[in-house]
């Protein structure tokens, strides 16, 4: 199985691009399901047909889901929801505030993401396209099982009686066996779900940004986390790019050169990820025989539901009090490295190789001190800073 999840700013053309890659995919007679996540659906508009929580047949081999993740939570999890309500009434809380009590924060999103990989599995999938939220809340989406996890730990270890018992409020609250039980069940789940979401032959996270500075910076904010998170990085895609063409309009040819500036940022800046583009049309793309020709002009004869990049962007690694940043730049000549570092933003620049990088927060106040290629790789040492946290190293 494969899945695709498609991210980025509001607007950029997610969900355009995501069902244009399903169509393809259909069309490639491959099993297909495009599943929006977002709670502002727009997957049913764009594909032009009515959409439910249940995968809808559209077409050969292409199925559509508009997921509700309080209505999976309430179907699937509703039981554990009630048995945590019922248990903290018992102990004196208010009703409504044992309801709220009993959320497991970030709940929602984990049932929500555990039932496309359950419907993906049962309706026999062999691609599934994830049409996400903007980046903050897909960020939080995806970093929600390694946030449930924790918790999970949290409420096992005070049934094992392995953390400090000592507060007897803590041990009013105990959760009963049944409750541990069903979030256990829960937390099984929930790794081998996040196994398969970091398993760079099954998902895929494809940044979708268009040629404005705003967007660029907000896809490489979600790139550092997704990065953090071990999540595969393998494609962007650059929609609404303007044909090359002889504009007469003084404001057309600005956007335009705007436009081919920013295009070569990205290009430099996501390296070596291959990048497809878009043209930015009059129209909207709306209805699958659109979406068809857009996915033969995005993707040509490749097909989008391949794997387009092996191997991380970008990791940490701590040494003791210093840090190690890598970036696999295997198509970059070692030359002489400029690195300009301000706050949370480095610009590293080799010979005519320039790529910005938004740092990690551990890294943002740190030192940059030492860069050196180091199989293929370019590796920059950080360290606490002595006096001010801005720095320039060549
Ligand atoms: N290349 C393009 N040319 C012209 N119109 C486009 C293009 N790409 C997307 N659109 C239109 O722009 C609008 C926004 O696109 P879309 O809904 O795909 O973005 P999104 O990133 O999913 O937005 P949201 O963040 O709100 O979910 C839609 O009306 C869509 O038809
Ligand atoms: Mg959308």
């Amino acid at each position: 199985m494969r899945i695709i999840l498609y991210l980025g700013k509001g607007g950029v053309g997610k969900t355009t691009i995501s069902a244009a890659t399903a169509v393809r995919s259909a069309m490639l007679g491959k099993r297909t399901l495009v599943v929006s996540t977002d709670l502002a659906h727009s997957l049913a508009d764009c594909l032009n047909q009515p959409l439910t929580s249940e995968p809808k047949e559209l077409a050969a081999n292409l199925w559509a889901q508009e997921v509700n993740a309080l209505d999976e939570m309430r179907r699937g999890w509703g039981k554990l929801q009630d048995s945590m309500t019922k248990m903290l009434r018992n102990r004196g809380i208010d009703s409504v505030m044992a309801e709220e009590l009993a959320l497991i924060p970030g709940m929602d999103e984990i049932v929500s993401l555990i039932n496309i990989y359950r419907n993906a599995r049962e309706g026999d999938f062999d691609v599934v396209v994830i049409d996400a939220a903007p980046t903050g809340e897909t960020v939080r989406l995806l970093s929600m099982p390694d946030t449930f996890q924790w918790y999970a730990g949290r409420l096992m270890n005070l049934q094992n009686g392995t953390l400090n018992l000592a507060r007897p409020l803590i041990k009013a609250f105990l959760p009963s066996g049944e409750i541990l039980g069903a979030v256990q069940e829960l937390s099984e789940r929930v790794k081998t779900l996040r196994e398969v979401l970091g398993n760079p032959d099954i998902s895929s996270y494809r940044p979708v940004v268009n040629p404005e500075r705003m967007v660029i910076k907000e896809a490489l904010r979600a790139e550092t986390y997704l990065a953090l998170f071990g999540y595969p990085i393998d494609a962007v895609v650059c929609n609404r790019v303007l044909s090359k063409g002889d504009y007469q309009d003084t404001f057309m040819q600005e956007l335009y050169q705007n436009q081919t500036m920013l295009l070569q940022q990205i290009h430099n800046t996501f390296a070596p990820l291959p990048i497809w583009e878009a043209p930015y049309y009059s129209h909207e793309i709306l209805g699958i025989s659109q979406l068809g020709k857009l996915a033969d002009v995005i993707f040509g004869e490749q097909d989008p539901t391949q794997v387009f990049y092996r191997g991380q962007i970008q990791e940490v690694t701590r040494y003791g009090d210093e840090y190690i940043l890598r970036l696999p730049l295997p198509h970059v000549e070692m030359d002489k490295v400029l690195m300009t570092k301000k706050g949370d933003e480095m610009i590293v620049e080799i010979g005519n190789f320039k790529r910005d990088i938004t740092l990690p927060s551990v890294l943002s106040n740190q030192e940059a001190t030492v860069a050196r290629f180091v199989n293929k790789a370019l590796e920059i040492h950080f360290t606490a800073p002595d006096v001010n946290s801005d720095s320039h190293v060549a």
